[in-house]
């Protein structure tokens, strides 16, 4: 959601603004614009629709001079895609611009109190209450005047705000909304999120809460709220700048699926040493752990459905009770908080709005924190109370497919974990765990080597209206997923059904023809299955059964088998979700659909 660049440094700003904005694309934008700082004067350019179109208007940046600037994908909320909706937006005397990540609550109030002292105003936005604010605030000090406007701002944001007065540096803050700022040789930048820096450097600053950045070509300094100088330290990113390029696919999202297998063997094996399973960042102590009453999982989207299954493999492995929550739900129904109670919050981008305010209700009723978190230094990972890191390197695609199979796999090592420090799981028990989890990665690799299967099915398929997705237990679990993935990027509908609960209404809507994809991954629910098949098939429908490799029976009740490895029926929602992705990704390329950034959507939702 909506993308922040600015640059200080002896180039011209706007080809490098426009340069980290296409990395920034993968947020989900509808319009663009860029600022810049020239001749004592601000020049914007701005416009609804793709990045090109801001490059063709300008050159590719090229008409704009000038090597002080801001720039902005925007994803809308307040007023609807347009130019003059678009940011940058200026103050009304234009001499100062800003660009903005997040949602100002209480807009209205001041905009009606900018208007009654003859503010006017150009745009239906948020942001545009801001420039002016600083224009009426303004004494002389950019930093300072930034101080009393974010004192009267409720709500959320990542900020960069350029001033004709000070032509040497540019201004920035968050507040619940990403940024960083890196840090090069002899130039300096702020983004949204690091893959905007990465060819220019691997140095960054990860900004906190109201902390303040003065950045210029020479340095960058930041400030706290009483406008004192602090310091801060450097992050050195490690991974390279291929982690974020699509490295001869054709979309992030294959590339994606692809690097599963070293996803999930970065997670899984820096956790087992000697035979055992080391956590090094959770110090939990042993008196709460052993009083630990009850467990919540909290999430959105494919978060929420890998808590899911973390909910099945806690409750059967550890005996403890575990209530899984959409994070949007979550503080709206007042869950029972306490002291001993863990709140595991999931999140691959660690800056989702719901999934952060779900921890801080949390934090607020005495409950521990433990975020399973993608990027590092995100606001969840700095909140929790411990931090459990999936290293499945930099996810581009909007559809999530290695964060979330890596976010399974850490709930496994937690609960494993759990089980090894609470003596609630026998040795035997850890070092099965232990095997399965680590010959995960080289199965998978295999499965990936075949993907010729499912492309195929999805050839007969991608023109479908409508495709339905059963299973039971952990299976349907999978579902959720499996039909989350095809619907947000194919745009075809979907719903996934429990599948002993689809007689209770939605096999009303199964006709002749109609697709149903089983999940039967589960051995012991494998007859339960066939019946549900069956009754789906009596009504017309077609059926394409995802099912263990050896089970060559099932191709007597299905119309089609997809076969995935026989790992341990915990393991199996990782290997059983791979040729849902898949599926998901051929129907949606053959459909011509932008894949990587499907329409209406967001990588990273910082809005509530
Ligand atoms: C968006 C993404 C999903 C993701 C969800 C939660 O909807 O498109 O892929 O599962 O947000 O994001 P998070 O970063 O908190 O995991």
């Amino acid at each position: 959601m909506c993308g922040v660049m600015g640059y200080a440094g002896p180039e011209q700003a706007a080809p490098i603004l426009l340069d980290g904005l296409r990395k920034l694309e993968y947020r989900g934008y509808d319009s663009a614009g860029m600022a810049v700082l020239n001749d004592g004067s601000i020049e914007v350019k701005k416009c609804r629709g793709r990045l090109q179109l801001l490059s063709n208007l300008t050159h590719d940046g090229q008409d704009m001079p000038g090597h002080i600037g801001i720039g902005h994908t925007r994803w809308a909320t307040h007023g609807e895609p347009s130019d003059e909706n678009s940011h940058p937006h200026l103050s009304n005397s234009g001499r100062f611009a800003i660009v903005h990540n997040g949602i100002i609550e209480n807009y209205q109030a001041l905009k009606d109190k900018l208007i009654s002292r003859g503010y006017t105003f150009h745009s239906e936005t948020d942001t545009e209450v801001i420039a002016n604010m600083i224009e009426y605030y303004d004494q002389g000090d950019l930093v300072q005047t930034l101080i009393k406007v974010l004192h009267r701002l409720e709500g959320s944001y990542a900020l960069g705000v350029l001033s004709v007065a000070e032509p040497d540096h540019f201004v920035a803050v968050r507040k619940d909304s990403p940024l960083i700022v890196g840090r090069g040789e002899g130039e300096n930048f702020i983004a949204s999120d690091i893959p905007a820096v990465l060819n220019r450097t691997r140095d960054v600053y990860l900004m906190g809460d109201n902390e303040i950045a003065v950045v210029a070509a020479d340095g960058v300094r930041f400030f706290n709220m009483d406008a004192e100088e602090v310091e801060k330290d450097i992050y050195h990113v490690e991974w390279d700048v291929s982690a974020a390029e699509k490295g001869g696919y054709e979309h992030f999202m294959m590339k994606e699926i692809m690097e599963q297998p070293k996803a999930l063997r970065d997670t899984i094996k820096p956790r087992i040493k000697n035979g055992r399973f080391v956590l090094d960042d959770l110090k939990f102590d042993a008196d709460w752990l052993n009083s630990l009453g009850r467990i919540y999982i909290v999430g959105c989207g494919s978060a929420y459905h890998a808590g899911r299954i973390g909910k099945d493999l806690i409750e059967k492995m550890l005996s403890i009770p575990v209530e899984v929550d959409i994070a949007s739900e979550f503080r709206y129904r007042n869950p029972l908080l306490g002291p001993d109670q863990l709140v595991i919050i999931i999140s691959q981008s660690g800056e989702t709005a719901d999934t952060l305010a779900a921890l801080r209700e949390a934090k607020k009723h005495g409950a521990r924190t433990l975020g399973i978190v993608n990027v590092v230094g995100s606001s969840i990972a700095r909140e929790a109370d411990y931090v459990l890191y999936t290293w499945a390197g930099p996810e581009i695609a909007v559809a999530t497919t290695k964060a979330y199979t890596c976010q399974i796999a850490a709930l496994e090592i937690l609960t494993a974990y759990l089980g090894q420090e609470t003596g609630r799981l026998s040795d035997d028990q850890l070092q099965r765990l232990q095997a399965d989890l680590l010959s995960l990665p080289v199965l998978l690799k295999d499965q990936l080597e075949r993907p010729e299967d499912v492309q195929y099915l999805a050839s007969q398929f991608f023109n479908c209206k409508d495709i339905f997705f059963i299973g039971r237990a952990l299976d349907y679990s999978l579902t959720l997923e499996g039909s989350l993935k095809l619907k947000e990027i194919s745009y075809i509908h979907s719903e996934a059904s429990a599948a002993g609960e689809l007689k209770h209404g939605t096999i009303s809507l199964i006709q002749k023809g109609t697709l149903v994809i089983a999940l039967v991954t589960q051995p012991r629910l494998r007859e339960k299955m066939i019946s549900n098949i069956r009754e789906v098939k009596a009504r017309g429908a077609v059926v394409l059964a995802v099912a263990l490799e050896d089970d060559s029976a099932i191709a007597d009740t299905a119309d089609y088998v997809i076969r995935i490895p026989h790992v341990s029926p915990d393991l199996e929602p990782i290997a059983g979700i791979i040729p849902l992705q898949l599926f998901a990704y051929y129907v949606a390329a053959l459909n011509g659909n932008d894949v990587d950034k499907p329409r209406n959507l967001a990588k990273s939702v910082t809005v509530e």
